[in-house]
């Protein structure tokens, strides 16, 4: 095969093949309700349109440095300022196609084959993956009292002499777990005192829930952006809905930025500028907007709840924020995989299996939705697992017959 080992070796993403899976079905007619969404409804915020089709209509799109406009590294600076207090130079800053791409470049630029990097279980899909995809080795810390909240304990058992980082996602997909304050204070800690870096990904810290918040790591250390291990993930593609826009960042000491320019400028010279544009207008504009989306989501949020708590022998622990909660289907079946594929089989519902996020017998629900894809999409999965649940439903002018329970 004249395709390398390693390459074959990267499992495809779950949730872009959901999705796809989703697309697919709705082009041939079939009412597929998707509950593997990791994307608002809402429209791009106005300043970010604005932003960008001016830059468009200029016809003037070349190159910026390889790090990102300038322009908007000055509003990342502010953004930092505002939502962590903290005053990080431009130099500190590299902007990247998304958070994903982020996580790549930090992950390629520090980790030398064979060393590991602590995730904690449940962890993004993607984590595992991008680690492998440099020959480092993903170790997975397990609560195992079903919290969703990782013990610091375990996570000391678990650091070695390979030990490079650990990855913090609060509010965490795909759990919406926000971790506490004692937590984020003692891994900071912790990592400082080891040398390993703490990567924390912040993309969901504006969707928060109840008066509650994501507690910043910047606040445990006294060290400053040059010295501390401290490194932050962060973008416009949940906390404004512009997924499509492709633009995240990172904040970091400035040799790490260095050294993160280089290998960027040499992978994809600079994020696409009309997009930075948007960005920047996203930033500089009526931050108003985040509020609106977050009480949008926080709303679906007790929706979804709503709907779960009237699920005979489901368990779902409430979520402090995020798009998702993480259910335990353990009483229908422990295989995640099989249940999510039935369930979009029998209802024409789409879930992501907990297996992805290393915890089988749980399935990830999305309420970025609308409140009706919400309701209607629990309805059809008690219909098709509850043996309570009448014979036949109607979905639109077409009936469906539970014949296998
Ligand atoms: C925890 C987490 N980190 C990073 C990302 C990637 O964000 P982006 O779309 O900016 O690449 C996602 C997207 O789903 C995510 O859930």
């Amino acid at each position: 095969m004249s395709i390398s080992q390693l390459a074959r070796s990267i499992e495809e993403s779950p949730t872009l093949r959901l999705n796809e899976e989703a697309r697919q079905l709705r082009e041939r007619g079939q009412p597929v309700i998707h509950l593997g969404i990791g994307e608002p409804k809402n429209k791009a915020p106005i300043t970010a349109i604005l932003s960008s089709s001016a830059k468009l209509t200029s016809g003037d799109i070349k190159y910026t440095p390889s790090d990102g406009l300038p322009s908007l590294k000055k509003a990342i600076v502010k953004y930092t300022e505002e939502h962590y207090n903290k005053l990080v130079a431009p130099e500190n800053i590299i902007v990247t196609t998304g958070a994903k791409q982020s996580i790549y470049s930090i992950i390629f630029s520090i980790l030398n084959p064979q060393e590991e990097v602590i995730l904690l279980t449940p962890y993004w899909v993607s984590y595992p993956e991008i680690i492998r995809m440099v020959n480092g080795i993903p170790i997975l810390v397990t609560p195992e009292d079903g919290s969703f909240h990782p013990r610091m304990e375990d996570i000391v058992e678990a650091v070695s002499s390979y030990t490079k980082a650990i990855i913090v996602n609060s509010p965490n997909n795909p759990s919406g777990v926000v971790y506490t304050k004692e937590f984020i204070g003692e891994i900071v800690e912790f990592c400082e005192k080891k040398g390993i870096y703490l990567i924390m990904d912040d993309i969901y810290h504006q969707l928060v829930f109840d008066g509650k918040s994501a507690p910043p790591a910047y606040q445990f250390t006294k060290n400053d952006i040059e010295t501390t291990r401290i490194i932050v993930v962060n973008g416009v593609s949940k906390s404004y809905g512009m997924t499509g826009f492709r633009i995240g960042w990172v904040l970091a000491n400035r040799k790490l930025i260095e050294v993160m320019t280089n290998v960027q400028a040499q992978i994809i010279s600079c994020p696409a500028t009309v997009l930075q544009a948007a960005a920047e207008g996203a930033l500089n504009g009526l931050q108003s907007f985040i509020e609106n989306l977050r009480l949008t989501i926080e709303n679906n949020a007790k929706v979804m709840m709503q709907e779960l708590q009237t699920f005979n022998g489901i368990r779902v622990n409430e979520p402090d924020g995020t798009f998702y909660c993480l259910p335990d289907f353990r009483a229908y079946s422990n295989d995640s995989v099989s249940l999510s594929s039935f369930l979009l089989k029998k209802a024409l519902v789409v879930t992501v299996p907990g297996k992805e996020f290393g915890l089988d017998g749980y399935l990830r629900l999305s309420y970025a939705g609308t409140v009706k894809d919400i309701t209607e999409g629990v309805a059809r999965m008690k219909w098709a697992l509850d043996p309570n649940s009448p014979r036949e439903i109607f979905i639109g002018d077409r009936k469906l017959i539970r014949d296998w329970l």
